[in-house]
């Protein structure tokens, strides 16, 4: 058996990629008394909680529990396996891999699917080119696609038969059990296989990397499903996935045009666009506007001028605003989608309608009106309300009062009205805002992280024994000795507390006591982003051996661990109290 990556090769790896400078290109980082803080890259975010501590060389996000060392977050940021992660990070730092490591089993299962997604996506390719892809071709052609831009997007054509491409791949060595698992070919009832994708031309997803992740694949004619689109595999996550973004990222231009269609992108691509990509199929996740916005400092979104578009619009501004991006929506006229209004009106056309695009705000005031007939008493009253709740949520205040102006006349109403409207909205949601922010403090500073570790009805007293204890012991390892006598894993009422805690001791008997490097070849990426904020430098501890025996005696005094209600379900002043409690304990 190949070996695991050994701890020492590991701990080079860390040392020479400093965690600043790799989250650098990533995150707009500035200092914070010790450490550094950021906008997170793993949630949306307006207010910086992600922190970054030098000094330990990791990293924890209040927001959203992410966490860890520099491996960890190349792994999450670049969306690689561990392993993969570290290559990057030996590579950039001239190391070289050790021979006959371990892959584990999913770095290998990935890299087998991607071996078997890029063998097909040639096949696919070859077929097009063939006889068999005749139809294929005379469709995209039909579509006005010469032979250039279908190799630049590596376009294909599945053939009409049942199962040409799973032969091709058992050729080639691939067994039918794995090609089901990569979406490539599935299973009857009668327990054979057949092609997924039939008699329909191929577009392969791709990602940062190169590698081909999944595919689209349209029909030729009306029939349905137009598009069957591969689900998610160990290597493929949809709702992260935005088609040629391995193009766009390297357009000169600081700004996306996001689309709906494969069809819409390449077309802006061949008409020169080549800063166009596309979600896949869903509506805009949040995963999507993150990527978007560590790509682009604007966005157009250009999708489809039916209701359905304009809906989905709607619901992509929503996740985009959550993001750091400015958004710019594009007025479609002259067609009903981008790929449409290039073929029939050209390129100037096209960016005339870029330059028209309207800002967010702009959008949702037209979405608004639309429908209304503004001199009728009611429809002004429904457009006014609607526009009062879209002034509220715009954060700049030169800009809300233009807005209010602009909306007070076409609306025929007082401007002082309005005005007074859109304030009680905005102390409303300001009230809202407080108690999200009172939340977030009540989690930084009790201490509740998302990672739902506790067996249900685990007092709030006890958990945090728990945690203050790994806390003092991770940093003060030489602790252990004093204090392993005293307690067991099996007496953490978290097995993931208790995991950590016999790694902790283990690992306090050697020259290199357990940190956060440690775990993150052990543990999963929300568990290592606690043992992150188990190991945060802000926490504050008295840092002796009296703490540590404290919490013991809390922990093995919490018998039942039924009896407290879980924190999670206090209200607002029970969680007061506690906190009172805990920073009268640390005076
Ligand atoms: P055409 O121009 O008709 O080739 O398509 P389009 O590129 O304009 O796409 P359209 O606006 O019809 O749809 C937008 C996207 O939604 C497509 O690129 C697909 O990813 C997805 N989509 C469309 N139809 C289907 C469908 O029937 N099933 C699934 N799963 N996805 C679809
Ligand atoms: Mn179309």
């Amino acid at each position: 058996m190949a070996q695991r990556l050994s701890d020492d090769f590991l701990r080079l790896v860390r040392e020479k990629n400093d965690i600043e400078s790799t989250i650098a290109p990533y995150v707009s980082l500035r200092r914070s008394g010790r450490n550094l803080v950021g906008l997170c890259p793993f949630h949306g975010e307006k207010t910086p909680s992600f922190t970054v501590y030098t000094d330990q060389q990791h990293y924890y996000c209040y927001g959203c529990g992410a966490g860890g060392d520099v491996i960890t977050f190349t792994k999450n940021i670049q969306n690689l396996s561990f392993y993969d992660a570290v290559k990057v990070l030996a590579e950039r730092a001239g190391l070289r891999m050790p021979e006959n490591y371990a892959d584990d089993g999913m770095d290998k299962l990935r890299r087998r699917c991607l071996a078997a997604n890029r063998e097909a996506a040639r096949f696919f390719y070859e077929c097009l080119k063939s006889e068999k892809g005749r139809e294929g071709l005379q469709y995209l052609r039909s579509r006005g696609l010469d032979a250039s831009i279908i190799s630049h997007f590596g376009l294909g054509f599945a053939p009409n038969e049942w199962d040409s491409l799973k032969k091709h791949l058992n050729e080639k060595g691939f067994r039918n059990d794995e090609l089901e698992q990569f979406n490539l070919v599935r299973k009857s009832q009668r327990g054979t296989y057949y092609d997924a994708f039939r008699n329909r031309v191929m577009f392969p997803i791709i990602n940062l990397q190169g590698d081909v992740i999944a595919f689209g694949g349209r029909v030729m004619d009306d029939s349905k499903p137009k598009y069957l689109n591969s689900s998610d595999t160990v290597a493929f996550r949809k709702r992260q996935g935005l088609f040629a973004l391995n193009f766009a990222k390297n357009s000169s231009e600081k700004t996306l045009i996001l689309c709906e269609g494969y069809m819409d992108v390449i077309s802006l691509h061949r008409f020169g666009f080549t800063n166009a990509v596309a979600g896949l199929g869903t509506a805009l996740t949040e995963e999507q506007a993150n990527l978007i916005s560590r790509y682009a400092e604007e966005v157009y979104i250009c999708y489809d001028a039916d209701e359905a578009g304009q809906k989905a619009a709607r619901r992509a501004i929503e996740s985009l605003g959550k993001v750091n991006v400015k958004i710019k929506v594009i007025r479609l006229s002259g067609g009903k989608d981008p790929d449409e209004i290039l073929n029939k009106n050209g390129v100037e056309y096209m960016r005339r309608l870029l330059s028209g695009a309207m800002n967010d705000t702009e959008f949702r005031l037209t979405g608004a009106k639309k429908g209304l007939d503004l001199s009728v008493n009611n429809d002004k009253v429904v457009y006014t309300n609607a526009a009062a709740e879209i002034l509220a949520s715009i954060p700049n205040p030169v800009q809300r009062d233009v807005y209010l102006s602009a909306v007070a006349e076409d609306a025929g109403v007082s401007r002082d009205a309005l005005s007074a409207q859109v304030e009680r909205i905005r102390r409303k949601k300001k009230t809202k805002e407080d108690h999200a922010r009172f939340d977030r403090i009540v989690k930084e500073t009790v201490g509740t992280t998302r990672t739902p570790i506790y067996p249900e009805g685990v007092s709030g007293g006890r958990k945090n024994a728990e945690e203050r204890l790994l806390s003092c012991l991770l940093r003060n390892p030489d602790f252990c000795r004093q204090v392993s006598g005293e307690i067991g894993p099996q007496d953490f009422a978290s097995p993931l507390n208790a995991k950590i805690y016999s790694v902790i001791l283990e690992k306090s008997e050697t020259s290199s006591p357990a940190d956060v490097h440690t775990f993150s070849q052990m543990l999963a990426d929300e568990e290592i982003g606690y043992v992150s904020y188990l190991d945060a430098s802000d926490r504050v501890l008295a840092n002796t051996v009296a703490e540590c025996l404290d919490c013991i005696a809390k922990i093995k005094s919490d018998d039942s661990g039924a009896q407290e209600e879980d924190p999670g379900k206090w209200d607002n002043e029970e969680f007061l109290k506690q906190i009172e409690r805990i920073r009268n304990e640390k005076k």
